[in-house]
């Protein structure tokens, strides 16, 4: 399981060699030797998969080599997944978008969406990502593959392929995720394209205008609403919204305490948000259900 919003205290250890950004195409190796021949201590490991990257309009698959080709970044972090400080080395998560091609649609309120391989579907606008200098890491600091991070309930698991963090202390989970496990970056254009989780025309102080706030920085993540955000849960919203076959108080339950309600449930529970917050939220899907948008097939 995905764990709470933690306080991060991290700062750069310094740039690897980046004599200019490759041209383009598949020039990796030539720039990944300008890299290995400013830090000469450090293996120079290419990712062990492709990266998808889509965003408003595009889509391209980043290979290992372009990856590799990139700038490149160390930084030392204290990793929330592991309660320690850790040494990652990758690329600036702004500088894999432009190499994409999503260059036009980095603009500062639109969002980046980390799609992991659990279905997780993490996020962070873009002025968040440059703000805490995102990293999409993929090695360790010491050159070797990126160490495993133990595993909820004991254990450990592979961050691979990739895995971003934020570099700059002081983001909450909320303003920069550390989601690994990556396979997929997409950018959500702010209005170009409609956000179908929005509460169409609530006042912007009212309940319903929190709740989501509260939704995208807790929920999204874990679960879809009209068919956009995280699939480890169930969409909230189509066919049928959750307050359409939850009773109230139960639902209220379920949020604050999902063991309480149903054995085995897997979702955290959500009390430390407080009640006035976890009834803004239930504001927030209620109102959804007037506003379903079904999800291309
Ligand atoms: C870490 C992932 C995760 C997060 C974060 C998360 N959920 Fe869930 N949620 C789940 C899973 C998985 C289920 C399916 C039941 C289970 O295993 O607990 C679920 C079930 C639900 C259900 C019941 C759906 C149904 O059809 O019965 C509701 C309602 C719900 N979540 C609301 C929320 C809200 C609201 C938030 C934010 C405050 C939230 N969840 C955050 C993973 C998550």
């Amino acid at each position: 399981m995905r764990r709470a919003p933690m306080l991060l205290v991290g700062f750069w250890v310094g740039m690897a060699g980046c004599r200019g950004a490759p041209a383009g195409g598949d020039d990796g190796a030539l720039a990944a030797a300008d890299a290995a021949s400013a830090d000469a201590a450090v293996v120079d490991r290419p990712p062990a998969a492709a990266l998808q990257v889509r965003w408003p309009g595009g889509r391209a698959e980043l290979t290992p080599a372009r990856l590799q080709g990139l700038p490149r970044v160390a930084a030392t972090v204290e990793d929330p997944n592991r309660h320690a400080p850790a040494s990652y080395r990758g690329a600036p998560l702004v500088e894999v978008l432009r190499a994409a091609g999503a260059g036009d649609a980095l603009v500062d309120d639109a969002t980046v969406v980390f799609h992991c391989a659990d279905g997780y579907a993490a996020q962070a606008t873009v002025a968040q990502v440059k703000r805490f200098a995102g990293l999409l890491a993929w090695q360790g600091g010491d050159g070797g593959p990126l160490p495993a991070l133990p595993r909820h309930g004991g254990g450990a698991l592979d961050p691979g392929p990739f895995y971003a963090m934020p570099t700059v202390a002081g983001a909450t989970n909320a303003q920069h995720p550390w989601p690994y496990q990556v396979q997929r970056v997409e950018l959500v254009a702010p209005a170009g394209r409609a956000q179908p989780m929005a509460p169409p025309g609530a006042p912007a102080d009212g309940p319903v205008a929190r709740g989501y706030a509260a939704f995208r920085g807790n929920c999204l993540a874990c679960h879809a609403m009209n068919g956009q955000g995280g699939a480890v849960g169930p969409d909230l919203n189509v066919p049928l919204n959750v307050t359409e076959y939850w009773r109230p108080a139960p639902l209220r339950q379920l949020l604050a305490d999902p063991l309480s309600v149903r054995a085995g449930a897997k979702m955290p529970g959500f009390a430390h948000l407080g009640d006035a917050t976890l009834d803004d939220v239930v504001a927030y899907l209620a109102y959804m259900k007037n506003h379903k948008v079904p999800p291309p097939r």
